[in-house]
């Protein structure tokens, strides 16, 4: 039997191999992607939805499915025809990994095998990456007491962790931590109602949710003042404290950014650790984007104190190359994981029996996807040391990007970037908040590159953020014409 064959018809109706279909869609996959890097294309056209249904013909293979490779493929190469193309150098969008050429083999495989990781025994490979992945995160903080990574025992003294899918519900499992150190009793009974949450006015709107979601609604935040780059003054901590005391009630956490998700600004967070030991708080840091500075030598005094915290929030899908989804919860002590979700479904935990390590009921989630594999696969393409270099090169990019734009009058930087995030302000004295916008969408219909934007104390700003290695002084140069252009055009009607 050929091969094809042998792999071949997952429907009998249905007469695509196997083999023909991986290899087609890697070439229009590997044609895409050669376009968008050499910047031959649009980065983003945007399309009404009904166009790209219409074009897509949805409703035609939804009833009839593809019938044959020439039908799937014409599919594939119009679907991406309507996507955003990360890969191109001139992204500099949202916080969301340029992954790696072949960064999409883990996607392939677990679609096909389909082994959700949260069970041990659903799939062993997957809960195995998983665990050693939270392990090397775990020695980055040094949180891993083990003398090498593939010790998945949980010794009394480690942290622990998890990953879920994104960091929402990565703040959501922390937070709920949290309140089940403080308030055990939640659980059955309820929230009390005296528990509230402090932070830096900025945190991101996902604690907010965090904190809805879990019933103690979204004014059970305190936030704490900021300075002019929106960083938390550190100042007001032990006064707001005291005023909460006085009101008879309880601080279930506090929460610091690493790094803010608008500015890319990092809260002193040893400072933060120091006032959270005085009081005996819960520290918890939002390092979905920043995190990953514990990878470098160089960078790694931003998140000076990160290892004081009770948790910790960290995306790879941002800054490790992974595509989304893949989040990781971190915690130091690990009894504060294991108390967490005090819930047992009888199917599934079996304490006695289970052969190695189950995340399910630590997760919000019941089925996850292979995270770990998506993780660890990110690192196998490079390894550790081009990864760290990846991320010095993305801050490094931002700080580029900072010198050139301030070398002219026209454009105002309020702050040197700490991380690779960079927001910016073109012709402020003349482009109004709402020009600065317009601006924004002139840019991204251009196609030529695309950037989001921001408020800063209800300012609005340009915002760049920094993801693909093959962003370059040009682009930096080719940004700042088409943005003078275009602002000029706005400033000219
Ligand atoms: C600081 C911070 N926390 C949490 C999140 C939410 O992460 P996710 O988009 O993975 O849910 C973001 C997203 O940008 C973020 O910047």
């Amino acid at each position: 039997m050929q091969q094809s064959e042998q792999f071949s018809r997952f429907d009998e109706s249905q007469s695509i191999s196997f083999l023909e279909a991986k290899e087609a869609v890697a070439k229009i996959l590997q044609q895409h992607l050669e376009a968008s890097q050499n910047r031959n294309h649009k980065v983003l056209q945007q399309e009404r939805p009904e166009q790209i249904a219409e074009s897509l013909q949805l409703k035609k293979y939804f009833n009839s499915g593809f019938k044959n490779l020439s039908q799937l493929k014409h599919f594939v190469s119009n679907y991406l025809k309507h996507t955003n193309r990360l890969n191109n150098p001139r992204y500099m969008g949202h916080q969301v990994a340029v992954p790696q050429e072949l960064s999409g083999i883990p996607d392939w495989i677990h679609g096909t095998v389909n082994n959700p990781s949260s069970l041990y025994e659903m799939g062993p490979a997957g809960a195995t990456l998983e665990a050693f992945m939270i392990n090397w995160m775990l020695s980055k903080l040094d949180w891993f007491k083990g003398t090498d990574l593939y010790d998945f025992s949980a010794q009394k003294k480690n942290g622990s962790g998890l990953l879920t899918h994104g960091g929402s519900v990565a703040n959501l499992t922390a937070l709920s931590a949290a309140r089940a150190a403080i308030a055990p009793e939640a659980w059955t009974e309820g929230n009390p109602a005296d528990l509230v949450v402090m932070g830096p006015a900025t945190v991101h709107y996902s604690i907010a949710r965090a904190l809805s979601i879990m019933g103690l609604g979204k004014n059970a935040f305190i936030p704490i003042g900021v300075d002019k780059n929106e960083v938390i003054l550190t100042e007001q901590l032990e006064q707001v404290y005291q005023s909460i005391k006085s009101q008879n009630k309880r601080v279930m956490a506090v929460v610091a950014n690493a790094c803010a998700t608008s500015t890319g600004l990092f809260d002193p967070l040893d400072e933060m650790a120091a006032f959270c030991k005085k009081h005996n708080l819960w520290f918890h840091v939002d390092g979905a984007h920043g995190a990953v500075a514990l990878l470098s030598k160089t960078e790694k005094r931003k998140v000076y104190g990160i290892e004081k915290a009770d948790s910790i929030i960290w995306d790879a899908h941002k800054m490790l190359q992974v595509p989304a989804l893949c989040t990781a919860v971190l915690f130091k002590n690990q009894i504060h994981q294991w108390n967490n979700f005090r819930q047992k479904g009888s199917y599934v935990f079996h304490e006695n029996e289970v052969i190695g390590m189950d995340s399910m009921p630590y997760t919000v989630e019941c089925t996850k996807s292979a995270l770990g594999t998506k993780l660890f696969w990110s690192f196998a393409l490079k390894g550790e040391k081009a990864m760290t270099q990846f991320v010095e090169n993305s801050f490094k990019q931002a700080r580029d990007l900072y010198q050139y734009l301030n070398s002219s009058q026209d454009f105002y930087c309020p702050y040197p970037p700490q991380s690779n995030i960079l927001c910016f302000q073109f012709k402020p004295n003349q482009l109004s908040d709402q020009n600065q916008l317009a601006l924004r969408y002139k840019l991204i219909e251009s196609g030529t590159f695309y950037i989001t934007s921001c408020e800063i104390l209800g300012k609005r700003y340009l915002r760049t953020v920094l993801m693909n290695p093959q962003t370059n002084q040009e682009d930096f140069q080719a940004l700042a014409e088409t943005i003078t252009s275009l602002g000029n055009e706005i400033l000219s009607k």
